[in-house]
C-alpha cells in the first residue's frame, strides 16, 4: 500500500501505554506496517509512563492533562487537537475517561477500544481485578467501537483466555496483557483489509 494511503490513527492513553507500544511495534515492523500511520499519541495524564515510551519511540506526542482543566474545556481541547489531523481512526489504549458526545458523534464508528473483559459481563476499570476476585476460569478480551457509554459500544471482536493455573493478579495481568497486545493489532489489521 502506498504510504499516503495508510490510515491515520491517533492513540489515546492514560497510563502504562503497553498497548500503544505494541501497536507502534506492529505499525513500525509488524502486521500493521502497510496499513496504518500513527500521527499522534495523546495522554490525558502528564504522569503516564506511556508518554515517555511514546517520546522515546519518537512518536508525535501531546499531553492534555485532564487534571488541569474543567471537564468541558478538556473535551474541547481534545476535540480541537484531534480535528487538526485528518484521522481515520482513534484508538483508545488504556484511556481512562469517557469521551464527550461531541467527540463520539464527530468520529462515529471510528473510535475503537480494548477492554480486558467481556463487556457484556463487566464494564469499567479494573477488569483483571474483577476476574481475579471472582475467581473466574477464563476471561474475554473485547475490542469494541466506542459510544457515549462506558464500554457499551458494539463489539468488534473477542478472544477468550483461560485463567486456569494463574494464581495471582500479577500473573493474570502479565499473561492477558500479552494476549491484548497481539489481539489488538490483529483486529486493527482485519479492519484495514475488509
Ligand atoms: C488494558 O488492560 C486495556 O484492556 C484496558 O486498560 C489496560 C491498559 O494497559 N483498557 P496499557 O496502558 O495499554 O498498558
Amino acid at each position: 500500500m502506498l504510504k499516503d494511503k495508510k490510515k491515520k490513527i491517533a492513540i489515546l492513553i492514560s497510563g502504562n501505554g503497553s498497548n500503544m507500544a505494541a501497536i507502534a511495534d506492529s505499525v513500525e515492523f509488524g502486521i500493521l506496517r502497510d496499513y496504518y500511520k500513527i500521527v499522534l499519541v495523546i495522554s490525558n495524564n502528564s504522569d503516564a509512563p506511556g508518554l515517555e515510551i511514546a517520546k522515546l519511540r519518537k512518536l508525535p506526542v501531546l499531553c492534555i492533562d485532564s487534571k488541569q482543566y474543567a471537564k468541558s474545556d478538556f473535551e474541547n481541547a481534545l476535540l480541537r487537537s484531534l480535528e487538526s489531523y485528518d484521522l481515520n481512526y482513534i484508538i483508545l489504549a488504556g484511556y481512562n475517561r469517557i469521551l464527550s458526545s461531541a467527540i463520539v458523534s464527530r468520529y462515529e464508528k471510528r473510535i475503537i477500544n480494548i477492554h480486558p473483559a467481556d463487556t457484556k459481563l463487566y464494564k469499567g476499570l479494573h477488569g483483571y481485578e474483577w476476574a481475579f476476585k471472582e475467581k473466574r476460569d477464563e476471561t474475554t478480551i473485547t475490542v469494541h467501537w466506542v459510544d457515549e457509554g462506558c464500554d457499551t459500544g458494539e463489539i468488534i471482536a473477542q478472544k477468550n483466555i483461560s485463567l486456569k493455573g494463574l494464581k495471582t493478579l500479577e500473573e493474570i495481568k502479565k499473561v492477558c496483557l500479552a494476549v491484548e497486545h497481539e489481539f489488538y493489532s490483529q483486529v486493527l489489521r482485519d479492519l484495514a483489509i475488509i
